[in-house]
């Protein structure tokens, strides 16, 4: 049962809804990385929208290439299992990434490749994404701002079944966007970003 879901009690329509809690994953590791700091950025705007936020590092996950013949030998590694829990106990998602070669890197690409293996009692493969919703955003240095890599993030999400909503954010020239306060400094950067954890946290409400 996704978090925050319960079985109706004679209290129902009485008790506060339960916090709203969305995870947020940067999926680059680099120090210095853009996509960790629009990640940050972004975590920093669903907590002034009241939103119980988690922002992990793929670091704390770490996962070697998927192998079929490693999971026939050893199963799915641990780290896998962990970061398809830590999904689970959120209601929403946020994937920043990085666009390597008009495309994820293979950071992202492989941890949900991983997660798409994981089967815990009592679910079906790959529920963990059919039952929540994604938003992604992609930092780069570029013009179109990782814009490739959004379309390739949308097609494997949309493919596990998750709901990945309409907004999403590439934010093109990412080096030059903030100002000395580390804040976003063009209008337009902001208004997508609000935009973004608007939808993101209504249609992750609506789902609760
Ligand atoms: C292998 C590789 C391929 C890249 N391909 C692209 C690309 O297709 N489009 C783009 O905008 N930037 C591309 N870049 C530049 C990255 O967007 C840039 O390094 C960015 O800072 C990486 O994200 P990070 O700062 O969060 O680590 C590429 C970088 C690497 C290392």
């Amino acid at each position: 049962m996704p978090p925050g879901r319960r079985p109706r009690s004679a209290l129902d329509g009485h008790e506060p809804m339960p916090a709203l809690k969305i995870l947020v994953i940067p999926g680059s590791l680099r120090t210095g990385s853009l996509n960790a700091r629009l990640a940050a950025t972004a975590a920093h705007e669903l907590a002034q929208a009241g939103v119980d936020v988690t922002r992990i590092s793929l670091g704390d996950f770490p996962l070697p290439i998927y192998d079929g013949d490693l999971q026939t030998k050893s199963g799915v590694p641990k780290h896998a299992i962990n970061l398809k829990r830590m999904i689970g106990a959120h209601h929403g998602v946020l994937v920043v990434t990085p666009e390597y070669n008009s495309s994820v890197p293979p950071l992202v690409k492989n941890a949900i490749d991983w997660v798409t293996r994981v089967q815990d009692a009592h679910e079906t493969r790959g529920q963990v994404f059919r039952e929540r919703v994604f938003a992604i955003a992609a930092a780069s240095e570029s013009r179109l701002g990782g814009t490739r890599a959004l379309a390739a993030l949308r097609l494997i999400l949309s493919a596990c079944r998750a709901t990945v909503i309409p907004n999403q954010l590439a934010l093109s020239f990412a080096g030059d966007a903030y100002d000395d306060m580390d804040r976003l400094k063009h209008p337009a950067d902001i208004e997508a970003l609000q935009a973004l954890v608007r939808q993101l946290i209504e249609v992750s409400q609506r789902m609760m």
